[in-house]
């Protein structure tokens, strides 16, 4: 039975289109469909990546919205699309309780490093990579998580490495990274529908 995604994002949505092309064309063709993408951001590119698939979108302003009522629409929208697994790609905002309680160890966050190191609140986006070069780490590489009522703390489904060279600056850490993060998102998205047809 081909699971049902609903992805949420906060900006560009290139971990969001790296799902659609994998659903189209790569593994996960035949093993899950997006229904919904969510935005907490009304500008952000990745809903124009939705529309265009034809994959139902919609925007939920999160900084001008009351924050209950933000929260009790992101959980309606995706029950009411169906959604077996919910996934936070490039979305900026906590998962609120309510949610992490209704789809436990079934909600997959992408982070752009290696945690549990390089994680936790304010560590998002340039911030991780501005703090893997000032460390001189001769590493860095994207983690694929379960998402709990931490940031960036619950059980990790896979990373990647990748090799950093010591003119790397953070903007060329997070190219690479992120094109990391474009190919384990739908790896570790499989791993979990697979290990939940197990269960059964
Ligand atoms: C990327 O930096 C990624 O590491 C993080 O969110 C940022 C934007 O991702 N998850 P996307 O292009 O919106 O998917």
């Amino acid at each position: 039975m081909i699971k049902k995604l609903a992805v949420l994002i906060s900006g560009n949505g290139s971990n969001l289109q790296a799902i659609i092309n994998s659903t189209k064309y790569g593994i996960l063709k035949g093993v899950a469909e997006i229904v919904i993408v969510i935005s907490s951001n009304p500008k952000a590119f990745g809903l124009q990546r939705a529309e265009k698939e034809g994959i139902k979108n919609i925007a939920l302003d999160y900084d001008n919205m009351d924050k209950n009522d933000y929260n009790n629409k992101l959980l309606e929208l995706i029950k009411e699309a169906g959604a077996d697994l919910v996934c936070l790609a490039g979305y900026l905002k906590r998962i609120p309780e309510n949610i992490i309680k209704e789809y436990k160890s079934r909600i997959l966050n992408i982070h752009p490093a290696l945690l549990p190191k390089y994680g936790g609140k304010g560590m998002y986006g340039h911030h991780v990579h501005e703090a893997v070069v000032k460390a001189k780490e001769k590493k860095s590489g994207a983690t694929v998580h379960f998402a709990d009522e931490g940031y960036d703390t619950g059980s990790i489904i896979m990373q990647k490495e990748v090799d950093l060279d010591e003119t790397d600056n953070h903007e060329e850490v997070a190219k690479k990274v992120l094109l990391v993060e474009h190919e384990i998102f739908p790896e570790a998205i499989k791993k979990v529908v697979e290990e939940s047809k197990n269960d059964n």
